[in-house]
C-alpha cells in the first residue's frame, strides 16, 4: 500500500512527545525525505533533521498556538481560522504533514487559495511543567477553498493517527457544515474522497439524518398534531438539506444506510428531485438506537453558540 515511488519512507516523525509513523510519502525537501526520522514542531510546523535543531528550535519557538484568529473556544477545544495568503508557510507545512497520512495527490505549495481551520486541544497551565502560557496542541486541521464553483465546503482533512477514532474527524466535519449554514449555503466534502475519509462522512451523514428525524418528531409530538401519524411523510430531501447544511445528494447516503428512504418509480432514475424519493420510518426504535449508540460514545459535539465568525460577504 505504500507508495515508493521517489523516496524511502521515513520512518518516523517526531511531534510533541510522540513519535507517528507516516503511512504515505511526501514532498518534503529531499534533504529532508533522505532521513529516517523527521522533527516537527508541533505549534509552528517547521520541520527539522535533528534533535539538537529541535531542541534549539523549541527554545525560541515560544507562541505555543497556531497563527491565524481563535474562533471556537470550548472547554480545552479550540478551532483557529487561517488565511493561507497570510502564513504561507505554516499551511504548506500543515499539508506536507498531511500528505503523510494521504495517498492521492494534495495540494502542497499552492495554499493561498485556502483556508485552514485548525483544531487544537489547551493543555491548562497547571499540567505543564513551566508557569507559562497554554498549550494549543494541534489535533487535525481541514482546508477550504476561498472560492469555487462547487459547492464544496472542506478540501481536504486529517486527524493525526494519535488522536483518531475520537470523534474529532466527525466534530471537523460539523464545523465545516456549520460555516456553510451561516453562509446560508449547502456544503458537501471535494472528490475523490480517501477510504477513510469516505468511511467517516458515512457515519456523518448517517448521524445527522437520524439527528434531524428524531428532532422533527419531538416537534411534531410537542405540537401533538395528530395527521402527524408518520410525522415525516411529507418531509422531503430539500428540508433536510436545509436543516443539516448537506446537499440533497448527501442526505440520500444518510437516509439510505438509516434504511427509511424509498425510490419512486419514474422514467427519470438519475434525478434527484424530492419527487423521486419517499422517506418512510417503519420503526423508529431503529433510529432511536442508532442514535443512542453514537450518542453513548461521548464524543466532544460541537456547540454553535461557541462560534465566533461571520461570512465575509
Ligand atoms: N475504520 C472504520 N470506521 C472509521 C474509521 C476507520 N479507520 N475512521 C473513522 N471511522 C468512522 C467510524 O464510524 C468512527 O466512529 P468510531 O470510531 O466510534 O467507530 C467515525 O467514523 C468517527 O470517526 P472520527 O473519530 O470522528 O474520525 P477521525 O478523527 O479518526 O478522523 C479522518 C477521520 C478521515 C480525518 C482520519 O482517518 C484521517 O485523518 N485520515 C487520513 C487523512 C484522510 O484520508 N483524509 C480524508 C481525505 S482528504
Ligand atoms: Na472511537
Amino acid at each position: 500500500k505504500r507508495n515508493k515511488v521517489g523516496y524511502s519512507l521515513i520512518e518516523y516523525i517526531v511531534f510533541g512527545g510522540y513519535e507517528i509513523k507516516p503511512w504515505y510519502t511526501s514532498p518534503f525537501p529531499e534533504h529532508i525525505n533522505q532521513n529516517k526520522i523527521v522533527f516537527i514542531c508541533e505549534f509552528c510546523l517547521k520541520y527539522m533533521t535533528s534533535r539538537y535543531t529541535c531542541y534549539r528550535h523549541q527554545l525560541k519557538c515560544l507562541t505555543f498556538k497556531p497563527p491565524g484568529n481563535e474562533i471556537y473556544r470550548d472547554c480545552k477545544l479550540s478551532i483557529w481560522e487561517i488565511d493561507g495568503r497570510e502564513n504561507v508557510l505554516y499551511c504548506q507545512n500543515i499539508c506536507l504533514l498531511a500528505k503523510c497520512f494521504i495517498n492521492s495527490k494534495t495540494l502542497y505549495y499552492d495554499v493561498e487559495p485556502f483556508i485552514f481551520y485548525v483544531l487544537t486541544e489547551r493543555e491548562d497551565e497547571e499540567e505543564s511543567s513551566l508557569q507559562r502560557s497554554p498549550k494549543f496542541h494541534f489535533v487535525g486541521y481541514f482546508s477550504k477553498e476561498k472560492f469555487n464553483s462547487n459547492d464544496y465546503n472542506l478540501s481536504c482533512i486529517l486527524t493525526l493517527p494519535i488522536y483518531q477514532r475520537k470523534g474529532y474527524g466527525q466534530l471537523l466535519m460539523e464545523f465545516s457544515y456549520l460555516l456553510s449554514r451561516k453562509e446560508s449555503k449547502l456544503g458537501t466534502p471535494e472528490k475523490p474522497l480517501s477510504d477513510l475519509g469516505l468511511l467517516t462522512y458515512r457515519t456523518y451523514w448517517k448521524i445527522k439524518c437520524a439527528e434531524v428525524l428524531l428532532k422533527l418528531r419531538n416537534i411534531f409530538k410537542s405540537q401533538s398534531s395528530e395527521k402527524w401519524e408518520n410525522p415525516v411523510h411529507q418531509l422531503t430531501l430539500n428540508d433536510i438539506s436545509k436543516l443539516t447544511g448537506m446537499i440533497p445528494t448527501d442526505v440520500v447516503f444518510g437516509l439510505e444506510q438509516l434504511q427509511v428512504l424509498y425510490r419512486r418509480r419514474t422514467s427519470s432514475l438519475s434525478s434527484l428531485s424530492d419527487f423521486n424519493y419517499i422517506i418512510k420510518i417503519d420503526s423508529w426504535n431503529r433510529i432511536e438506537n442508532i442514535y443512542k449508540s453514537w450518542s453513548s460514545k461521548n464524543y466532544p459535539l460541537l456547540r454553535q453558540d461557541k462560534l465566533l465568525w461571520e461570512p465575509i460577504i
